[in-house]
Formats: structure tokens, C-alpha cells, sequence
């Protein structure tokens, strides 16, 4: 609950009250527990916290229960026994200026980026390449660059990677050594991209991240909620995805320095997605954005079953933690119990490896940061409830908060820009059509030479009969007629070139 007066975030109510310190926001944050131990409810106090204290947040909604917090909450039992325990005189049920948006575009504005935008390092993760798959699609990146060709959507790129594959030869000086291999292994892993779907997320328009960054009238911060019920069925897509709008960020916002509160809060549900069979390169670029987006006053979230799902290198920028309970079934598990106990600043009053296992729904282990950045000793706390719904919306609700967003217009309409696709196909077909007009050309000179020459044989046996002289005219007219012909073949041949040549460089042609 935000206490405007304070200007300080009510989190939780332990030994004494907990508050979140909005000027350490951007220490980042990790919220964990076991499925059903109450990450979700700390997720969306905090975010309704710091949208009531005018910070934007963004929340992907994986399991559909964030839409709630567009209506307002309903008195539960659980709800009324923490209002009379903890005391929250000033507690009351509302509803929150949330946006939605949908990478599938069915329950929020359709979310997409360009292929350019998502660059070739994300986009090899995506795919799965190789050290040696990637280094090609970075050579097809900047050949697209380097010729002013857009990378817009999957198509472009597929045509791309095909003209960069049949020009390897003329390219590998410049730029080096583009192996056929390769290129067949980033086109199968695009077809498979494409047969999953993953073509809806690239094209135009593409989400532009300084919408997020918005206010309702009565000064709130907007949530921007990404559904991800489907698009979390893919995981690699989600985690990229959710990393591409990180980074995208990162670009977007200028060094803040040190703030009174964050810009914007990210909250990033399932984290360990992410880094679940990354290779090292991606989990430092993680590590590097989660550290830099700091400056940019960006506060970033992670929501967790287990803190060891997270890196270390990225567990140790974090400063606020909501450790709900663990279990420990197995000797793994044991060992991650006791990593989570042991990430604390110890509490003598109470052992955290015993608490993490005893703890209820709702309950967490806590530790903040003060207003000079040192973690509070670890507490055992209750954590407030939300005032929003805890409830899914229904999909009319979702529908009226579609309708009446101001930014439906402009996510709505798909655009199909001239790029790199478009670009490469003319110029293929222009190819044909000039190599077809030459063989024509050949075939004309070829005839007219025949024709010369038989003209001259007359001339030299001359003077024959008269008839003969008229029927030279109509000689005339069958050469025209079948110079006609040798020109319409000339012509179906040109086509039949083209054609096949377009259909080797672009597989069937979509359009
Ligand atoms: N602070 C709280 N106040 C009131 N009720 C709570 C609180 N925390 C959890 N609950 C109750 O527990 C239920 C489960 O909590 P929640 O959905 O947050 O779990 P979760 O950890 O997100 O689970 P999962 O891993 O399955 O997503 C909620 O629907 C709610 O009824
Ligand atoms: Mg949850």
C-alpha cells in the first residue's frame, strides 16, 4: 500500500512494519516461493503500490490472474482477518488504469516488433543457433544493412538469408566466410520458428516501449499488462521476447542518476525462463542490462519458484527480496533451501531455513533495502493484500478496457512496408527479365543473320519467274510471322526463367 505522506511503499507487516523504500526500487527485486505460497498476490500489491505512487509498471500475465486488477477487489475471509491484524484503517477496494496488450492480439493491443529491432543476437537464441550459425546471421545483418535493405518481418529475413546464401562467394571477402551449411541450418530454424507461429511477432506496427510510460488522469501509473497465457506456451519466444523489451528500454530511456522513485517497474513472472539452458554469452548480456537499466531508473522484478532458477551473477544485484515458502523434497532441493536462507541478513530471533518451510500462504521472508542501501536484517512477515480484484477478469471487461485504451488505433492496423523481401524480389525478377529480353535479342540477331543470308542465295540464282518475285512478299510475311513465334517462345522461355528462378531464391511465393 503506498503512503503518500511517507512517500514509501507498506509491504508487509513483520516484527514491525515493513515499508519498500521507492529510491532503492531500482536494486531491483526478487519475488519466490513454492506454486501457490502467494508470489502473484505480492506481485500485484507492489505493482498497484507504485502505480498509487505514479510509477508505471509493466506485468506479463501468465496465468491470466493479473486482468483483475482492471476491477476493484471484493472482501474475502482472508482479506478481513489481515484488515483487522494488521491494522489497515485506511484500506478501501479499487480498481487500477491498466492497458492490455497481446502479442496474438486477441485479449490486448497487438504487440510486435521488427527483425531489425530484435537484432541478430536475440533473434540466434530464438533460433537456436550455433556459435557458427550466429557469426552468418550477423554477416546477414549487416549485408541487409549495408545495401539499406529493411528487416522487417520473417519473410524479409528468409529472403535475405537466401540472397546472402547464393552470393556467399562474392560476399566472403568482405565479410567472411558464409558457409551453405550454415545458412540451410538458420533457414530450417526459421521454418520451424514459422510453423509455431513465431512469424505474428515481427512486422509493423512495432510497439513502440515509451507508451508504457504513461498516466492515467488522476496521476496513477498506467499497468501495462502483457497477456502471455499463450505466447508462455512457447517459452523460448516468451523469455526472448520479454528480454527484447527490456533491452528495448535500456535504448529507450536516458541515464537518470539517482531518483526518488523508479520510472518504471518491470515485473518479469517465470524468470528462470530466461536462463534455462542459455548459453553463457546471453545470461551476461543479461546480467549487463539488469545492471545498466539501473541507472535509467528502471526497476526490474523477478518472480521465481526457486531463487537458485536465477544466476548469480544476476541474484546479486538484487537488493529487495520476498522469500515465500520453499520446500524441500529433495537433496536439490535441501541445497537451494538452504542458498535461500543463507542470501539474508541473519535474524537472531529466528532460524530462515526452518521459517522458508514453515511459512503460510501470504507469509514471506523479507529483506529491503534502507534509504542508504543497506538490506534490512531478514523479517517474517505478512505480506498486505491487494485492493484490486484477485480474480481473472472477465473477457468482456478485458474487451471494454481494449476499446475505450487511447492506443487501439494505433497498434491495430498491420502495415507491410517495401523492405528487404519486397526489394529482393523485384531486383530478382528484374534479373530474369533482362537475361530473358538478351536470349530474345540472341535469338532475333540468330534469325535476322538466317534471313541475310537466304535473301542473298536468291539474289545470286535471280531473275526467276514472276510468280516466284510475288511470292517473295509472302516469304516476308511468314518470316514475320515466325519471328513472331520465335519471340512469343522467347518470351514464355523468359517467364518460365524467371519464374523459376524467383521460386529457388524465395521457396513458394506467399503472395
Ligand atoms: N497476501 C495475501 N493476502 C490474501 N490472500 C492471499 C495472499 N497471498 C496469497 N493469497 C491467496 O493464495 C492464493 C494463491 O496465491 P498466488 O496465486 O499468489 O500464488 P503463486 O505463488 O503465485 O502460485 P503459482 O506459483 O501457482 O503462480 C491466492 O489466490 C489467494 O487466495
Ligand atoms: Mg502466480
Amino acid at each position: 500500500m503506498y503512503l503518500k505522506e511517507q512517500h514509501k511503499i507498506w509491504l508487509a507487516c513483520g516484527s514491525s512494519p515493513i515499508y519498500l523504500e521507492p529510491s532503492m526500487a531500482n536494486r531491483h527485486g526478487l519475488i519466490a516461493g513454492a506454486t501457490g505460497t502467494g508470489k502473484t498476490v505480492t506481485l500485484k500489491l507492489l505493482a498497484e503500490s507504485f502505480s498509487d505512487m505514479g510509477v508505471p509498471v509493466f506485468l506479463a500475465d501468465i496465468k491470466g490472474d493479473l486482468t483483475g486488477m482492471c476491477q476493484m477487489g471484493k472482501e474475502t475471509k482472508h482479506i478481513r482477518r489481515s484488515i483487522d491484524s494488521m491494522g489497515l484503517t485506511e484500506y478501501s477496494y479499487t480498481s487500477y488504469p491498466v492497458r492490455f496488450f497481446d502479442v496474438y492480439g486477441a485479449q490486448g493491443h497487438p504487440v510486435r516488433t521488427t527483425i531489425s529491432d530484435m537484432g541478430p543476437e536475440l533473434l540466434s537464441r530464438l533460433l537456436n543457433l550455433n556459435d557458427t550459425q550466429s557469426g552468418v546471421l550477423r554477416i546477414v545483418f549487416r549485408i541487409a544493412d549495408d545495401r539499406g535493405l529493411l528487416l522487417l518481418d520473417l519473410k524479409d529475413l528468409r529472403s535475405m538469408v537466401q540472397y546472402v546464401g547464393d552470393n556467399a562467394r562474392e560476399y566472403k571477402l568482405t565479410y567472411g566466410n558464409i558457409s551453405p551449411q550454415s545458412v540451410g541450418a538458420i533457414q530450417r530454424a526459421l521454418l520451424t520458428l514459422e510453423d509455431e507461429g513465431g512469424d505474428i511477432f515481427f512486422g509493423e506496427p512495432a510497439l513502440d516501449i515509451a507508451d508504457w510510460i504513461d498516466w492515467a488522469e488522476d496521476g496513477r501509473g498506467i499497468m501495462n499488462i502483457l497477456e502471455c497465457q499463450e505466447l508462455f506456451r512457447h517459452p523460448l519466444l516468451y523469455a526472448t521476447f520479454l528480454l527484447w523489451m527490456l533491452s528495448e528500454l535500456y535504448e529507450l530511456l536516458p541515464e537518470a542518476g539517482d531518483l526518488d522513485k523508479p520510472k518504471l517497474v518491470f515485473f518479469f513472472d517465470e524468470a528462470h525462463l530466461l536462463f534455462k539452458d542459455a548459453p553463457k554469452a546471453l545470461v551476461d548480456q543479461v546480467e549487463q542490462v539488469v545492471r545498466l537499466i539501473r541507472s535509467k531508473g528502471v526497476s526490474v522484478w523477478f518472480i521465481t519458484q526457486n531463487p537458485s532458477d536465477l544466476p548469480d551473477s544476476v541474484l546479486g544485484q538484487i537488493g529487495n527480496r520476498v522469500q515465500h515458502a520453499l520446500r524441500a523434497y529433495t537433496p536439490n532441493d535441501q541445497k537451494a533451501l538452504r542458498a535461500a536462507a543463507r542470501s539474508f541478513r541473519e535474524n537472531p530471533a529466528f532460524n530462515s531455513e526452518e521459517a522458508l518451510q514453515a511459512l503460510g500462504v501470504g507469509e514471506a521472508l523479507v529483506s529491503v533495502l534502507d534509504e542508504k542501501g543497506i538490506p534490512s536484517v531478514v523479517d517474517r512477515a505478512s505480506i498486505l493484500p491487494p485492493r484490486s480484484s484477485m480474480n481473472a477478469a472477465a473477457l468482456e471487461a478485458i474487451q471494454n478496457v481494449i476499446e475505450s485504451s487511447p492506443l487501439r488505433d494505433k497498434y491495430t492496423q498491420v502495415e507491410d512496408r517495401r523492405s528487404a523481401y519486397e526489394l529482393l524480389t523485384e531486383e530478382q525478377n528484374r534479373k530474369a527479365e533482362e537475361e530473358a529480353q538478351a536470349k530474345r535479342q540472341e535469338e532475333l540477331e540468330k534469325q535476322r543473320e538466317k534471313d541475310r543470308k537466304a535473301t542473298a542465295s536468291r539474289t545470286s540464282t535471280k531473275r526467276t519467274s514472276s510468280t516466284k518475285s510475288s511470292s517473295s512478299s509472302s516469304a516476308r510475311k511468314r518470316q514475320t510471322a515466325l519471328e513472331k513465334t520465335i519471340n512469343s517462345a522467347a518470351n514464355t522461355v523468359g517467364r518460365e526463367i524467371g519464374k523459376s528462378l524467383i521460386r529457388g531464391l524465395f521457396g513458394p511465393l506467399k503472395k
